[in-house]
C-alpha cells in the first residue's frame, strides 16, 4: 500500500516542495493548506507532475478545521505514515527586540508555531500509531537553538528575535517531549532546521532554494531507520 504524508502549510514556500520531494518518493502527499484555493492549486500543480496528491483543508489555529482533516483522513486513507509540521509564521513588533515585543504579537506567533504543531500532532496520533514506521517532522530553525544563541562565535548571538525565536525554542522541547513519550511506539519525532530558504516568510531574502530547504525534511522521512529525538540539518546535528 502506497504510504501517506500530510504536510502542513504546503500551498508553497519550503512545504510545497516537501510535498513534492516526498511524492518523488512515490508517497501519497495530503497537501494541507488553510485556503481551499491555494491548496487545490498547489495539488492539482503537483499531479501535473505526475504525482499522487489531494487537498486537505487545515488551518493549524482552528480546532475544528483540524477533527475534520483527521477524520476525512481517517476515512479515505485510513493511516498516516509521516506528518510534517511545516506550517509557521514570523511576525515582531517594532524591531523584534524583547522590549519592543508585544504578549499579542507573541500569542499570535505561539499559536500557529507551537500551539498548532500540538493539536495537529495529537489529532493524527492515532492515524500514525497505525503505520508501521511512521514519522513526526517538525520544521523549527536553527534561529531557536538556545546554544546557538548564546555562543559568541555563532552569527545568531547577536540576535534577540523573541516571539519567532522563542516559539522554535518551544517547539524543540515540544519535539523532545513527543520523542520521549513515542520512543517505544515506533513513531520517531525529530526537528528539522532548512536553513535560510528564499521564502514569502523572509521576503525571498533566504540564500537556500525551496528545493534546498525541503531536501532534510524529506531525508528524515524517508531514510532507514530515521533517529528520534535529534534537531539535524543537512550535514547533521544541530545543537539544541
Ligand atoms: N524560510 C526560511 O528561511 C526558514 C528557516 C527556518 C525555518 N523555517 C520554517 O519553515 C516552515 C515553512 O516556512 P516557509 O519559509 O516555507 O514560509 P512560507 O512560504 O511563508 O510558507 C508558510 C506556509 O505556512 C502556512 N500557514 C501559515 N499559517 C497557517 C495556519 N494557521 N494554518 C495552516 N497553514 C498555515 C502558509 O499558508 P498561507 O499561504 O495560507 O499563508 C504557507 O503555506 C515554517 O515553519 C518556518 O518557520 C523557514
Amino acid at each position: 500500500m502506497t504510504k501517506t504524508a500530510l504536510i502542513t502549510g504546503a500551498n508553497k514556500g519550503i512545504g510545497y516542495e516537501i510535498a513534492r520531494g516526498l511524492a518523488a518518493h512515490g508517497f501519497t502527499v495530503l497537501v494541507a493548506a488553510r485556503s481551499a484555493e491555494r491548496g487545490t492549486a498547489a495539488a492539482a500543480a503537483l499531479r501535473t507532475e505526475g504525482h499522487r496528491a489531494d487537498f486537505v483543508q487545515l488551518d493549524v489555529t482552528d480546532p475544528e478545521s483540524i477533527a475534520a482533516a483527521a477524520a476525512r483522513i481517517d476515512a479515505e486513507y485510513g493511516r498516516l505514515d509521516v506528518l510534517v509540521n511545516n506550517a509557521g509564521i514570523a511576525r515582531y513588533d517594532g524591531t523584534a527586540l524583547p522590549s519592543e515585543a508585544t504578549v499579542a504579537t507573541l500569542r499570535e506567533v505561539y499559536e500557529t508555531n507551537l500551539f498548532g504543531v500540538v493539536a495537529v500532532t495529537n489529532a493524527m496520533l492515532p492515524l500514525l500509531r497505525r503505520a508501521d514506521d511512521a514519522r513526526i517532522i517538525n520544521m523549527s530553525s536553527d534561529l531557536g537553538s538556545i546554544s546557538l544563541a548564546m555562543d559568541p562565535e555563532s552569527p545568531y548571538y547577536k540576535l534577540a528575535f523573541l516571539a519567532y525565536a522563542s516559539s522554535k525554542s518551544a517547539l524543540n522541547m515540544a519535539t523532545a517531549c513527543y520523542a520521549k513519550e513515542l520512543r517505544d511506539s515506533g513513531i520517531s519525532v525529530n526537528a528539522v532546521n532548512p536553513g535560510f530558504t528564499a521564502t514569502d516568510l523572509n521576503n525571498n531574502s533566504g540564500t537556500r532554494t525551496r528545493e534546498e530547504g525541503a531536501r532534510i525534511a524529506v531525508a528524515v522521512a524517508t531514510q532507514d531507520s530515521p533517529p528520534t529525538g535529534a534537531f539535524l540539518q543537512d550535514d547533521g546535528p544541530l545543537p539544541w
